[in-house]
């Protein structure tokens, strides 16, 4: 009941305020399926932000998100409800280290995760996705790239790319636990399981799995291939998203779950759009320097 009550909340606050709420796949079902207007990957979500008419954007979803979300709407006020919701990402590096690295390697390009500060964006000469880094390192048309900051998906798009990729020790929490063992003993246990990861997961596990994608990479497999049992090596939510939208698929559910992300609730989502809080605001030199490099990526 008090699901149904924050729900309707929600939904007359979005009239009232002429507001959006974009939620990205790992939000839990009750924020994905009842009160999101747009829902996908981290590249859908910065895609979508940008062609809304809409005055307010909720991000459900962290801190970088939204962050992302308010480079491309200066003029919109874009809410964050829990300020706590950060990324082990984003904080593994500063703009500080991003000065450091162009002394050491003169003249390589800096591609950088979205999984980043504004400030670390405004240091990169462009961004990517782990739906589109592949295409980003290859658009620049040079032999070497440094690739930041998860060192984890600069090996997996190394292994697929002539280009010679210098990476950064930063991982996601989530992810980088998830083994090549773990995968062994699904198969054991669920025999013909189809096993889908993350490229934030270890290389050597990525390497075991039958397909490597984004979120939305993972979820349109889902619905192109329809394996009969399936396991999602990524956060918990995303498994409970995609099964609720196939009934007929087996879904096996080891996950890990991200205390970022979980910070997000339909009580906070209420009460952003009740108090107008926490409004997303970035420093202008900053935005308009990591704004180029999110504009740089979209045009790719
Ligand atoms: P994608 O949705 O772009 O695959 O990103 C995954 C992630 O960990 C976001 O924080
Ligand atoms: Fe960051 Fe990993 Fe959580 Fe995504 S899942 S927000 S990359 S810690």
């Amino acid at each position: 009941p008090s699901f149904s009550n924050d729900i309707e909340a929600i939904l007359a606050l979005k009239r009232e305020r002429n507001a959006v709420i974009l939620a990205h796949n790992y939000q839990t079902p009750e924020i994905f399926h009842c009160v999101a207007d747009i829902v996908g990957d981290s590249l859908a979500l910065v895609r979508k932000a940008m062609s809304t008419e809409a005055e307010v954007i909720v991000l459900a979803g962290v801190h970088f998100m939204a962050e992302t979300a308010k480079l491309l709407n200066p003029q919109k006020t874009v809410l964050i409800p829990d300020l706590r919701a950060g990324c082990s990402l984003a904080d593994s590096i500063t703009a500080e280290d991003i000065r450091m690295l162009r002394q050491r390697y003169p003249g390589v390009p800096v591609v950088t995760y979205v999984n980043t500060s504004a400030d670390v964006k405004g240091e990169s000469d462009i961004c990517c996705t782990s739906g589109n880094a592949k295409a980003v390192v290859e658009s620049l048309g040079v032999p070497k790239v440094i690739m930041l900051p998860d060192e984890y998906l600069a090996q997996n798009i190394a292994a697929q790319t002539k280009v010679q990729i210098t990476a950064w020790k930063g991982h996601c929490e989530v992810h980088k636990r998830f083994t090549p063992a773990d995968i062994r003993q699904l198969r054991e246990g669920h025999p013909g399981v189809m096993v889908l990861a993350h490229p934030e997961c270890p290389p050597e596990m990525v390497a075991e799995a039958d397909f490597s994608g984004s979120t939305a990479a993972m979820s349109d497999y889902v619905e192109r291939q329809k394996p009969p049992r399936v396991v999602l090596m990524t956060e918990c939510s995303m498994s409970d998203n995609v099964a609720l939208q196939h009934p007929e698929i087996e879904f096996i559910r080891p996950c890990n779950l991200c205390p970022h992300m979980k910070r997000i609730t339909l009580a906070n989502i209420r009460s952003a759009l009740e108090q107008n809080r926490h409004e997303v605001t970035i420093e202008p030199d900053i935005a308009g320097r990591a704004r180029l490099a999110v504009e740089r990526m979209l045009a790719i």
